[in-house]
């Protein structure tokens, strides 16, 4: 009679401390997220963030310049409150649109000097979170199939022996493209520039949606050549993919990935939350535990071992002033579109 008298309050306490911890987190509401790095960065800091704050996230991943369109055909009727991840420029462009508001978040003093250039050039628009330096990876098994000299260098790329092995994304949905379209002109000029990209264009096999995705592709040998931010590549060297990783030796450009409150929002102050809670160490610190080696903009977040050294890395000096505005975003990808992308090889 005791066990079972026991028992019964046993389930009965267990159901109240279920219901308690249910509870707060309805009464904190929701926010809608638009996450725009990899999918599985994402997962890991919405179930952190639900954890922590009792705020239930509904989140969406998208690659940047597709939340950009995103967020501008749903100006007057707003679905979205956070814009997190993603490279920076589309972070700017919108800024420059009034698509995103002002925001300082008491944060802000901890921040590497790239993440409150990005803050103040957006006027106070948006921040930078992470930074990651662009490149290029190739399968080693094919590579040693394919014979000759491996690739240093953007110029290498264009080499007849890489028809239809290289693959890249779409500038007008990527970021990660988008930065290389911008990168190619800024280190060659605009002339050169897309003459070496419409050569490379005999080269690529396909130009895809998601600028991590030829990463992905090169290690699992569906293409020798994948262009994206280096520490794309670097997820699959660490489960042991036969991938190096390419610094060019041009130099090359490189991404303040952002974040930005959307207008309108109607979750601002989770909106906040979010932005003051990703901007700490704990929560940068997350973006390593789910294979993504950016830089963090927190002084104080632990840079992963795994992570590109910049260093070692020789950089143009990316004029996100220019690249970041709206009227050379439109410039250039028309250009590209019209001189480029359809190209008959
Ligand atoms: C990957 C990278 C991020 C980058 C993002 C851009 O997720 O890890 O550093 O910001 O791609 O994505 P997109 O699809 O727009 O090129």
């Amino acid at each position: 009679m005791n066990r079972l008298v026991a028992l019964t309050l046993a389930v009965i306490g267990s159901a109240i401390v279920s219901w308690v911890s249910v509870v707060p987190a309805r009464a904190q509401g929701e926010l809608v997220l638009y996450c725009a790095v990899q999918e599985e960065w994402c997962r890991e800091m919405v179930t952190a963030f639900e954890r922590q704050t009792g705020v239930k996230v509904a989140m969406t991943r998208k690659s940047s310049g597709e939340f950009y369109a995103q967020l501008k055909a749903e100006a007057a009727n707003p679905r979205g409150d956070i814009w997190w991840g993603g490279t920076g420029d589309p972070h700017l462009q919108a800024a420059e649109e009034g698509l995103t508001i002002e925001y300082r978040s008491p944060v802000m003093a901890q921040l590497q000097d790239w993440a409150t250039r990005q803050w103040e050039q957006s006027k106070q628009r948006s921040v930078g979170v992470y930074a990651g330096a662009l490149g290029y990876g190739f399968n080693t098994d094919l590579m040693k199939k394919k014979g000759g000299a491996e690739p240093k260098c953007w110029a290498d790329l264009l080499d007849a022996r890489f028809k239809d092995e290289v693959q890249v994304a779409d500038p007008n949905s990527s970021g990660t493209s988008y930065t290389m379209l911008a990168t190619i002109v800024q280190l060659m000029g605009e002339n050169p520039g897309f003459d070496y990209l419409k050569k490379l264009h005999r080269n690529v096999n396909q130009y895809t949606r998601s600028g991590a995705a030829p990463a992905r592709a090169a290690s699992l040998g569906e293409t020798l050549i994948g262009i994206t931010f280096q520490h794309d590549l670097v997820t699959f060297v660490v489960d042991k993919a036969p991938i190096k990783v390419i610094a060019p030796c041009e130099g090359t450009g490189y991404e303040v990935g952002s974040m930005s409150i959307i207008k309108g929002a109607r979750n601002l102050d989770n909106a906040k939350k979010w932005y003051d809670w990703a901007l700490t160490p704990a929560a940068q610190e997350l973006g390593a535990k789910a294979k993504s080696f950016q830089v963090p903009s927190n002084k104080g977040a632990k840079t992963p071992p795994e992570a590109p050294d910049f260093s070692q890395i020789k950089f143009i000096n990316y004029d996100f002033a220019k690249y970041g505005s709206s009227d050379e975003r439109r410039r250039l990808l028309s250009k590209w579109d019209g001189e480029v992308k359809n190209l008959p090889k």
